[in-house]
């Protein structure tokens, strides 16, 4: 006995080329078939595709409804809506996200993880995927107004260690309200329910507002409109 074949008894394969050629099985022989081999690709890939889609076109919503009592979730304020343009314009998402994960860690630190729900309103959302500093989708309600003030003046007068910049100059702008009417349109246009009252109070809701009213506006109101129950299961 050779010593190929004998190898090739060992791997219980025949290495006559006769032989071998009868044993060719389906995905051998695709193997072996560049171009059978893309297309069977293709059609594989395919169906799992459509698996993963198709059920999104039966869906209205992929965002699930929390339950009417918790359900508190509201459009933002013309205030609230403006401070959030600060925050976009400034770049705060740079080095804070908004999006507590379900891990336990993450929980103990910043309380109950987020909802899809509470970010249906946000367009586009600010989750972020950068935490120079601490995430703050539940910051809303952890400090007094006068912290938060103080904090975007000057970080490091209450955070020595802190690395965030300066926002003092904020207080020195004024917010003339011209588009925050047209802006609460546009989000009505993609679903956020204002009402013509909204609209109509708009511009005299942020008169006489500096920037930095709107922020801290805006950062008092994250993640506090879900009253979270102890206890209570809300997975979506
Ligand atoms: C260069 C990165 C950086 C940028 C940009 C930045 N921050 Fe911060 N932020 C930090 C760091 C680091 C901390 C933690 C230390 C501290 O409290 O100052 C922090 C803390 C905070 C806190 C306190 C959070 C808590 O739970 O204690 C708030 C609120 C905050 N930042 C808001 C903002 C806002 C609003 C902006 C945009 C105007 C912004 N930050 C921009 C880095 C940044």
């Amino acid at each position: 006995m050779g010593l190929g074949r004998f190898i090739g008894t060992l791997f219980g394969r025949s290495i006559d080329p006769q032989k071998r050629r009868e044993k060719k099985s389906f995905q051998e022989s695709l193997e072996k078939n560049v171009w059978g081999f893309i297309v069977m690709v293709a059609i594989v890939v395919s169906i799992g595709g459509i698996v993963e889609i198709v059920p999104l076109f039966y869906l209205d919503n992929t965002i699930e409804k929390l339950s009417r009592e918790e359900d508190s979730i509201r459009p933002y304020t013309a205030l609230e809506l403006e401070g959030r343009d600060v925050y976009i314009r400034e770049g705060c998402y740079l080095c804070h996200s908004q999006m507590i994960r379900p891990f336990r860690d993450e929980m103990e630190r910043y309380g109950h993880y987020s909802l899809a729900a509470e970010s249906k309103f946000d367009h586009p959302f600010q989750w972020g995927s950068k935490r120079t500093g601490p995430d703050l989708a539940r910051v809303g309600g952890k400090y007094s107004n006068e912290w938060q003030v103080q904090h975007l003046r000057a970080p490091r007068s209450l955070v020595p260690e802190s690395v965030m910049p300066d926002y003092a100059f904020l207080e020195g702008y004024k917010l003339d309200g011209v588009l925050t009417e047209k802006k609460m349109r546009a989000l009505s246009m993609v679903g956020v329910p204002y009402s013509d009252a909204d609209f109509a109070g708009a511009a005299a809701a942020v008169d006489g507002k500096t920037e930095m009213d709107a922020l801290v506006a805006y950062l008092q109101v994250l993640g506090t409109m879900v009253k979270f129950e102890a206890g209570k299961d809300y997975r979506e």
